[in-house]
């Protein structure tokens, strides 16, 4: 893994939509996977204003998200196909059609997971995967268990989670209980992943991810086995990581 120290979330921003750039401009079809979140936000404003400027075309660029939560219509506020549209597909020039999320409202759950997986297939994989990090250590919706799930499966969001998670909702009870989640297995195949990890709150996860063992109880620490991580986390979220 290879770590790029930033200064602080804005400086992490900037320079994981300088990765997330550099690989349009290098092959305009990527296939992006992307995730949502607070962690998420500045960087997708920065990739707007590329747009804007004229520096990045995402015309033939291809994204499939992370995850989605189970029982939410794609037109809610608090859905991640919302958020997508609202913090990045709406301000850049990428084609509805090549946008692609798990839908939350699938009358059959296991098959809309079997046929996200297969998706991502026939797309050719994922060329470059952002990733944001639970303070739990997940990585998607991967949540601390006894194994690595391998594909895109269904998830019972621990209370920690949807604690963390409540901040996006009116009430804390709104926050739904499942979720669809690409698994790990999914994830490790992606060419190149860049994990952004900003704040106090996920110091100690960063730490078990990158100087723990790799451990399904800390998801994130699977990224270690993966030859391509570059993990680009600000000076608070290493406050916990030796030799710094
Ligand atoms: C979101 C996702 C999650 C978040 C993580 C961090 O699509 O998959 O793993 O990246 O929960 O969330 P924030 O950035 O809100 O702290």
């Amino acid at each position: 893994m290879k770590l790029v120290q930033a200064k602080d979330y804005d400086d992490m921003s900037r320079k994981a939509a300088n990765l997330l750039a550099a690989q349009v401009v290098l092959r305009p079809e990527s296939v992006l996977g992307l995730a949502t979140g607070g962690t998420m936000l500045g960087l997708y404003g920065r990739l707007i204003e590329y747009y804007r400027q004229g520096d990045l075309d995402f015309g033939q660029v291809r994204t499939v998200n992370l995850d989605e939560y189970v029982g939410l219509q794609p037109t809610d506020a608090q859905s991640y196909a919302f958020y997508m549209r609202e913090n990045l597909f709406d301000g850049i020039n990428i084609r509805p059609e090549a946008t692609h999320l798990p839908s939350g409202i699938a009358a059959d759950v296991e098959a809309e997971c079997a046929a996200y997986e297969a998706l991502i297939q026939d797309l050719g994989g994922i060329d470059m995967q952002l990733l944001g990090l639970g303070p739990n250590g997940h990585i998607g919706f991967n949540e601390p268990a006894d194994a690595f799930p391998v594909a895109t499966h269904q998830i019972e969001l621990s209370e920690s989670t949807r604690q963390a998670n409540a901040r996006f909702f009116s009430r804390p009870e709104d926050v739904p209980t499942r979720a669809i989640t690409m698994g790990i297995g999914t994830i490790m195949q992606a060419r190149r992943i860049v994990l952004c990890v900003s704040g106090p709150a996920k110091a100690e996860a960063l730490r078990r991810v990158m100087t723990g063992p790799v451990d399904p109880r800390v998801p994130g620490s699977v990224l270690q086995l993966h030859p391509q991580v570059t993990v680009i986390a600000d000076r608070e979220a290493c406050s916990l990581l030796p030799n710094l």
